[in-house]
């Protein structure tokens, strides 16, 4: 049976996880986020004490690194060597960690029949930089998410503030600058939106806003979510 497909990409900071989630509860689809693959590797690389920029050394550690990826009832935790780490992932300077083993090549090969495979399984709703145009060109929906690198910023310091590892406002906006850079000029799987892919834009939307937009899209493309829970 061919299972259904949403691929949310964009850039970070956008509302695409917060999103995606919510529009996987709405449909009663199983929501995956693969930053959370890519921050696992960073963390194994800072475990490891590997420079993760060093291709060949990140290359190395992977035919060892023990990474799962399990939904129970639709909340996603990541487990590196059987450790719980989905809290450890979200440190600020994993992002620094994720972004730059994820440009490599090898990395992005190793991840990515594991990401074919969760959508093999289930109704899907994936989110990250890739879905609709390497991991899922199929999929039956693709909406690039997107907003200015001041509103994302504005967005993941306030998330920030509220966990209480807040950084600077200029050194949030700088990383994102830096991460857009580093996930838009990678050889390997740029971020860019997929030629059939929908642009939202959510500069000018709030969350709920943006969630009526993409579920507005689900209806009209594929015939879903046609309540309004
Ligand atoms: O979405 P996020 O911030 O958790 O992602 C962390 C990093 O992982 C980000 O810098 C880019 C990378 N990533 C990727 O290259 N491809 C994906 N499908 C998801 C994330």
């Amino acid at each position: 049976m061919n299972h259904i497909s949403i691929a949310l990409d964009g850039p970070s900071g956008a509302g695409k996880s917060t999103l995606a989630r919510l529009l996987a509860e709405r449909l009663g689809f199983l929501y995956v986020d693969t930053g959370a693959i890519y921050r696992a590797v960073g963390l194994y690389t800072h475990q490891r004490g590997q420079d993760p920029q060093d291709e060949a050394a990140v290359a190395a550690l992977l035919p060892e690194i023990d990474l799962a990826l399990c939904h129970e009832d639709g909340i996603q935790r990541m487990f590196l060597g059987g450790a719980d780490v989905s809290k450890a992932i979200r440190m600020p300077e994993m992002s620094y960690y994720a972004s730059r083993v994820s440009v490599h090549p090898a990395v992005r090969t190793f991840l990515l029949e594991m990401q074919k495979a969760l959508a093999a399984k289930e109704n899907v709703v994936m989110d990250g930089r890739d879905i609709g145009t390497v991991v899922l060109p199929d999929a039956s929906l693709k909406v690039y998410i997107t907003a200015t690198p001041e509103k994302r910023a504005e967005r993941r310091y306030k998330e920030l503030v509220e966990k209480g590892v807040a950084d600077s406002f200029d050194q949030v906006l700088a990383d994102i600058v830096a991460r857009d850079t580093l996930d838009k000029n990678r050889a390997v799987s740029p971020l860019r939106p997929a030629d059939d892919a929908v642009i939202l834009d959510t500069t000018e939307l709030d969350l709920n806003q943006s969630l009526e937009a993409l579920i507005k899209l689900a209806r009209e493309r594929l015939g879903l979510g046609g309540d309004s829970a």
